[in-house]
Formats: structure tokens, C-alpha cells, sequence
């Protein structure tokens, strides 16, 4: 056989193989929604960089959309190497996407990379139920669906600065959702908590909430909601 044709077969080889890898790691259990606080992510060591567009609304933004198993609560990663991100397939999504879906890390990153990055890493893993488009208007849909500052506000947990029971945030969500939420907090430099994410769980049609089969929680009993 010449050396070319040897070549040729082991990268079919390597190409079932990871295909086969493919459909076996996208058989995910439900989604991982997870929204940051952009007032805690700025009060952090390492700071934030706004993006190009300017100073994001004080809003929570979309920190990721995750394909997640039941068993071990683990997210698969990078399903799909040969997918290829193709910012013309969301350009109907991009202007919401600036505003709900925006990186704030430093030194300053284009969006496009953030969401080529999160397409690739997570993303794929949930090519069988959701295109490229799909993901990202599933994303959109459900923070407004949740639409969780005006929900958080409405029953007093507001961005004021101000410290709170950690139950408070807790079970508003709860109260208001039918879920108790996953909450990650920070540490600013004076040693407080402060709400950064807050994890909800999604089923695989990507349009109800759910319980997560386990929660993220890391925050004290009194937890800081910076103004921003
Ligand atoms: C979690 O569960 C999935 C699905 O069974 C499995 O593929 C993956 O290897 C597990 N990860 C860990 C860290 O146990
Ligand atoms: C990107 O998507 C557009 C619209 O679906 C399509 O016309 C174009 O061929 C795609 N480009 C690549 C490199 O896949």
C-alpha cells in the first residue's frame, strides 16, 4: 500500500472514532443556565473590561448555556471539533446577543470569540437538540423567560450595595420559579460575598426550568448585591 492510501485510512479510523465519541457524549441529561452579576464580576481582584459597545446595562448577562449529565452533574466539552462557528448563522441574534451575552473579561475580548468559544466548548455538546442559531436563541429565550433582576427586585433583593440573608436571593427564585437556583458567590477585597451566578437548570427541550439535581454553592450566610 502506498504510504498516502495508509495515510487515508487511519484518518477514516480516527474520523469514526470520533464520531462515535460525538454521538456517545451528546446524550446529555438536561441544560445548565447559568447568569452572572456583572457588579460582582467588576468587584473582583482581576477586574472587568467593557466591551466595545460600551458599559453593559445593569442587568445580569449570560454566562453559559450547558449540556449537563444527571449522574454526575459534570458538563461534557468540545463534542464536535469539526463544527465550525459561523457568525452569519446568528446574525438575526447578535444585536441581543451584545446586550444579554457579553464578555467583560480582561484584557478585552471580542464577543464573536466568546461566543465561537462557548459554541465549541458547550455548545456542540447539544448539536443532536439544538443548532448553532437554536443555542443561542434557547439562551436568549430563557433569560428573558426567567427575566430574573426585575423578579429579584420585585421582592427587595436589590443591586444596592447592601447585605443580605443568603436564604433571601434563594428563595425568591424559588418562590417565584418552583426551584431553588445554584448561587456562586465572590470574594471582593474586603473579604465580602457577593452574588455572582446564579445556576438554573433547564430541561433538554431548552424551554422549562427545572429542579438541578445539585446545586453550586459556595456563598456565606450574608451575601453582599453590588450596585453596578
Ligand atoms: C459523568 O457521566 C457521563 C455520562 O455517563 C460520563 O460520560 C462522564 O465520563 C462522567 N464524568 C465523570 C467525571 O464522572
Ligand atoms: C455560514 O453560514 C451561511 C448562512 O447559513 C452560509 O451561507 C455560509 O456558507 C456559511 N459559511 C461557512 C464557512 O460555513
Amino acid at each position: 500500500m502506498k504510504l498516502s492510501s495508509i495515510s487515508f485510512l487511519s484518518k477514516l479510523l480516527i474520523l469514526q472514532y470520533l464520531s462515535f465519541q460525538c454521538l456517545s457524549t451528546q446524550d446529555f441529561h438536561f441544560f445548565t443556565f447559568i447568569l452572572q452579576w456583572p457588579g460582582s464580576y467588576c468587584d473582583s481582584k482581576l477586574g472587568c473590561c467593557y466591551p466595545k459597545t460600551g458599559k453593559p446595562a445593569a442587568d445580569f448577562t449570560i454566562y453559559g448555556l450547558r449540556p449537563s449529565f444527571n449522574i454526575n452533574g459534570t458538563s461534557p466539552t468540545n463534542c464536535d471539533i469539526q463544527s465550525v462557528f459561523n457568525k452569519s448563522k446568528i446574525s438575526d441574534l447578535i444585536e441581543d446577543l451584545e446586550i444579554n451575552w457579553p464578555s467583560l473579561r480582561c484584557p478585552r475580548l471580542n464577543n464573536i470569540k466568546i461566543w465561537s468559544h462557548e459554541w465549541m466548548k458547550h455548545g456542540t455538546c447539544s448539536e443532536s437538540k439544538l443548532s448553532q442559531h437554536d443555542y443561542f436563541q434557547t439562551a436568549l429565550k430563557l433569560k428573558k423567560k426567567l427575566n430574573l433582576l426585575q423578579m429579584l427586585k420585585d421582592a427587595g433583593f436589590e443591586p444596592n450595595d447592601q447585605f443580605y440573608d443568603i436564604g433571601n436571593p434563594l428563595s425568591i427564585i424559588e418562590d417565584a420559579t418552583g426551584f431553588l437556583p445554584g448561587m456562586e458567590c465572590n470574594r471582593d477585597s474586603a473579604g465580602n460575598d457577593q452574588v455572582l451566578k446564579v445556576y438554573m437548570c433547564v430541561d433538554i427541550s431548552g424551554s422549562n426550568f427545572i429542579q438541578c439535581p445539585s446545586l453550586v454553592d459556595n456563598c456565606g450566610a450574608k451575601v453582599q448585591f453590588p450596585k453596578f
